[in-house]
């Protein structure tokens, strides 16, 4: 995890950056905005962190007009209330106290970057799955990982990265479903200075970020036709135009893409281009649902519990006898992710010697395939609005009653984009249009949610 500090070291932001690097972050500094801004162009960061006395509304804007996407948390001291508001109200994400609390610190870097990439399993099925990675890993071949929602994607393209011959390289991700489309392409192939209003600079993509190393496509079946003919074309020829370039630019990067639909039927739709679709899935890994290897709910349930018990410093409980039958029986829509979540939950909730089922909270049957808390709590509202309200619908028309459910179902998702195109049922793509043009119309439409990469976004 690479985090970028914009201020002076000297004093509480130095104890900060000590403690991030403890934590394994990669930390650079930059004296002021204007040198952060030449290091996210030219390196990236996973994380920018800015001293609250530094110019975090300029920052923001800057970011927006040059198209890079990245999130930003301010840091400033304990008792200045008013400097905290005014951050959040420039755009940063969280906004850290001074001087600077190790936890916290780290919390918001595992919030960012998934700390722990250790795969736990115990199911054979699991263990054929990562024989199979293990074997393709060495290989330059492009690779497409499918499988349900939080069963542990990204997680295996890691895993596929470390046993590679570039694992000393970069391994870079990128949600295509999580950016707007119009700042993907920047994104992805970065830009020449002057290639839009705002390009004020040169700007390196994800690909030249990953040159050497593994580029992690994630949800690929989100990017839009044109670009897939763009991104074809850099597989096909091993190199890029940047946006507004004239010279290409030779690039060496092992493709690794993950979707969570059918992409054949995205290619019936016409949706998916065919010939970039043999391309990326030169191999195919299929990760199994969690109700396909049962065997791995007990150990997954234990690894859970000890991380977040650690993390959160609090005694170490087992989970009594009761609790594991409930685990096994549940059927796990969400998966590792759901597990994981309930498992987090479990374990602040407890409070006797070990872990009983008092504390297990696991959601019914919700709406869609992301039954995580934030989804089923989502569902729940979207369904009593609908329930309670019916005859209140009478006389609006077919486009306020979408509109209402849409801004109900995001607000509800805590802005969550992809969440709430989960719950609706329709594309992120579909939803981001919705969400535009009710914006322009000038609805109050929720800002995304943390962890999504698109403050940009409308
Ligand atoms: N075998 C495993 N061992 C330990 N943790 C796991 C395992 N599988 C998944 N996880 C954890 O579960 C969560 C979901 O995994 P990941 O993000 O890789 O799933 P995904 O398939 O990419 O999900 P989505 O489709 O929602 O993007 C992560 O926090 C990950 O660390
Ligand atoms: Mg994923």
């Amino acid at each position: 995890m690479r985090l970028l500090i914009i201020g002076t070291l000297d004093g509480q932001i130095g104890a900060a950056s000590q403690i991030a690097m403890a934590r394994g972050a990669k930390v650079s500094v930059a004296e002021d905005v204007l040198a952060g801004l030449e290091i996210l162009r030219t390196h990236g960061a996973d994380l920018v962190m800015i001293d609250v006395k530094r110019d975090i509304k300029g920052l923001i804007e800057s970011l927006e007009a040059e198209r890079i996407v990245v999130p930003v948390v301010a840091c400033g001291i304990a008792s200045d209330a008013s400097a905290a508001v005014r951050a959040i109200k420039a755009g940063a994400k969280e906004y850290i106290p001074l001087p600077p609390d190790a936890e916290l610190i780290a919390a918001v870097i595992a919030a960012v970057t998934q700390e722990s990439h250790n795969i736990v399993f115990k199911d054979p099925r699991m263990a054929q799955t990562l024989k199979l990675a293990e074997q393709v890993a060495n290989s330059d071949a492009s690779i497409m990982i499918t499988g349900e929602s939080g069963t542990g994607k990204e997680l295996i393209a890691r895993f596929i990265h470390k046993k590679s011959r570039r694992s000393e390289k970069r391994f870079v991700a990128v949600n295509c479903a999580a950016i707007p489309e119009n700042l993907l392409e920047s994104e992805l192939f970065g830009h020449e200075k002057g290639a839009f209003t705002g390009a004020v600079a040169r700007r390196l993509g994800k690909f030249e970020e990953a040159n050497g190393g593994t580029l992690l496509l994630d949800e690929i079946s989100e990017m839009d036709v044109r670009l897939q003919s763009k991104l074809l074309r850099v597989l096909q020829e091993k190199e890029l135009d940047r946006v507004g370039g004239s010279q290409p630019v030779k690039v060496d990067v092992r493709i690794l893409a993950t979707s969570n639909r059918n992409m054949e039927d995205e290619i019936r739709k016409g949706t998916f281009r065919e010939d970039l679709y043999y391309r990326l899935n030169v191999v195919t890994l299929a990760l199994p649902s969690l109700r396909e290897r049962p065997l791995d709910i007990a150990v997954l349930a234990d690894h859970f519990v000890k991380r977040y018990t650690e993390a959160n410093g609090l005694p170490q409980r087992s989970l009594s006898a009761e609790v594991r039958q409930m685990l096994t029986r549940h059927v796990w829509r969400g998966n590792v992710r759901e597990l994981e979540n309930t498992m987090h939950r479990a374990v602040l909730l407890a409070s006797g010697n070990e872990i009983g089922s008092e504390a297990i909270i696991l959601s019914g049957a919700p709406v869609g395939t992301n039954p995580d808390p934030l989804v089923a709590q989502a569902a729940n509202a979207a369904a009593s609005v609908i329930g309670a309200g019916r005859s209140a619908l009478v006389g609006k028309t077919v486009a306020e009653v979408e509109r209402d459910l849409i801004i109900d179902t995001l607000s509800h998702c805590l802005g969550n984009r992809t969440h709430a195109a989960n719950i609706l049922g329709i594309s992120i793509r579909t939803l981001r249009n919705k969400l535009k043009q009710y914006s322009d119309e000038g609805v109050d439409v929720p800002p995304p949610a943390g962890g999504e990469a698109e403050r940009a976004a409308i």
